[in-house]
């Protein structure tokens, strides 16, 4: 039993280093495909006025109706305002990119952004009320080709993440919101006289949000379901046409796919492509990410007509889906060296050998407290140093210290101005962690 007294918030999870190292690993292949294919980054606030979110993703959706986190009214001057954390980016996106003229450069604009969201949903197995995405948007033109190229760097991700083989395409298109209209009313029309067998929650849906019926899990909504109108049936030439050429540039690019004429996601900024990435097992239940086009959203948000489209990938899913797999996040967190030392008169005199170890790029750590040189060097294997330093009062008197090979178990004494020149010939000057700053660039690291 744990100790802890006071826990994570239900649905949310802290990232310890283990899982960190997934993290870091997704990051860079996002970041690496995403520069090859001219995305640059971008971060939103993690929240934004209510409404953005109510009119992007719609007010009748389940994430907007039910699973929006409120941070509370606040008083402004156009009086008051409500905010909630952001649910996903791409409605945020879209706001950045009519606030900020995005319209003036050349067009498309392709942004990305990796970071937390937040849906107040029940929390569930691979069901977060904070998770993370990683989101990659394409603004400002329409053409298959574009649907295309998306799905085909999405696709290079999760081959990087090694969980490509797991996985299988969704994909659809779910017409314009004309289509869409007519056959909101035929469905409706349809359902005339039948409304008494409908459960409650979906009598209501069919006032609010008739589509949701399709992806009712109510038995008596599904048998009425069965004879009802079907989407493909009112899906015009035009959007058969773009799909035939999506499928076409899929074909180009070698990206395999299945059709899903059920898929039609939840949020109403979707027409014409819509896609999802299915595991093998659990198919649609937790899919590791989906996107599609969104031509009508920024118009929506009150901008000019401006198409897009994109696509979020959910991290925790995909670190799931790493771990089934069996592959490691490679990481950078080992420790080279520990140093041990006895006595105060050592202790000073390892402090300077601790830091220029740690500016020529070795891992160190020590001068850790006052225990025996015992108890540190089990303290050393513990961290799985590969070398410890051994600096005791009897070195610090002769202006020697003691080099241990923790692996092999063997130690010499040398110089003490020896020990830093030693270290680096075994860890070898292709094994040191140091990073250069180009022209301003941090080429390493970034968060
Ligand atoms: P979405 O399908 O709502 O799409 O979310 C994308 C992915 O985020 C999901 O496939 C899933 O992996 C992950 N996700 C969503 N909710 C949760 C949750 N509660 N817990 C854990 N993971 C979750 C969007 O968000 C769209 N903005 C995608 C997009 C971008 N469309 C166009 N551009």
């Amino acid at each position: 039993m744990s100790e802890a007294k006071f826990r994570t918030p239900k649905g949310t999870s802290d990232i310890l280093p283990e899982d960190h190292q997934y993290h870091t690993y997704i990051k860079k292949a996002v970041r690496h495909r995403c520069r090859q294919a001219g995305f640059k980054r971008i971060d939103t606030p993690l929240f934004e006025k209510k409404e953005i979110f109510e009119r992007g993703i719609g007010e009748h959706t389940d994430i907007v109706e039910k699973e929006l986190f409120m941070v509370g009214s606040h008083h402004s001057e156009e009086g008051m305002e409500a905010f909630a954390l952001r649910p996903e980016f791409t409605a945020s996106i879209c706001r950045s990119y009519i606030e900020h003229g995005m319209k003036q450069l050349p067009q498309p604009v392709e942004l990305y952004s990796i970071g937390p969201a937040f849906r107040h949903d029940r929390p569930q197995k691979g069901r977060y009320r904070q998770f993370h995405q990683f989101d990659l948007e394409v603004i400002g033109l329409s053409d298959p080709s574009l649907d295309a190229q998306l799905i085909h760097v999405c696709n290079k991700i999760f081959k990087d993440l090694r969980i490509f083989d797991r996985l299988t395409m969704q994909l659809n298109n779910i017409g314009t919101a004309e289509n869409r209209e007519e056959y909101i009313a035929a469905l409706k029309d349809y359902f005339i006289g039948k409304e008494r067998n409908l459960p409650d929650l979906d009598r209501t849906r069919l006032e609010t949000n008739p589509l949701r019926l399709l992806d009712s899990k109510e038995e008596d909504t599904q048998i009425l379901l069965k004879n009802a109108p079907t989407l493909d049936q009112f899906i015009g030439d035009e959007s058969k046409e773009y799909h035939e050429t999506v499928k076409e540039y899929l074909g180009e690019l070698g990206a395999e796919y299945v059709e899903n004429s059920h898929l039609v996601r939840g949020l109403d900024y979707y027409n014409q492509t819509v896609f999802e990435y299915w595991d093998n097992d659990t198919g649609g239940k937790n899919a590791v990410g989906g996107g599609g086009r969104y031509d009508p959203l920024i118009e929506m948000l009150g901008g000019q007509a401006t198409p897009g489209v994109g696509f979020a990938g959910g991290m925790e899913r995909i670190i799931y889906q790493m771990k089934q797999a069996g592959v490691q996040a490679p990481h950078k967190d080992q420790i080279d060296v520990f140093v041990a030392q006895l006595g105060p008169e050592a202790k000073k005199k390892c402090l300077s050998t601790i830091s220029e170890l740690r500016d020529l790029g070795v891992h160190t750590l020590g001068a850790l407290g006052e225990a025996s040189l015992k108890s540190q060097m089990r303290l050393a294997d513990k961290f799985g140093a590969k070398y410890t330093l051994l600096l005791g009062q009897m070195e610090v008197k002769a202006g020697t210290i003691i080099l241990r090979d923790m692996a092999a178990g063997k130690q010499k004494e040398s110089k003490f101005e020896k020990a830093v020149p030693e270290i680096i010939k075994l860890i070898g000057k292709e094994n040191l962690d140091t990073y250069v700053l180009r022209d301003g660039f941090n080429e390493q690291d970034e968060d």
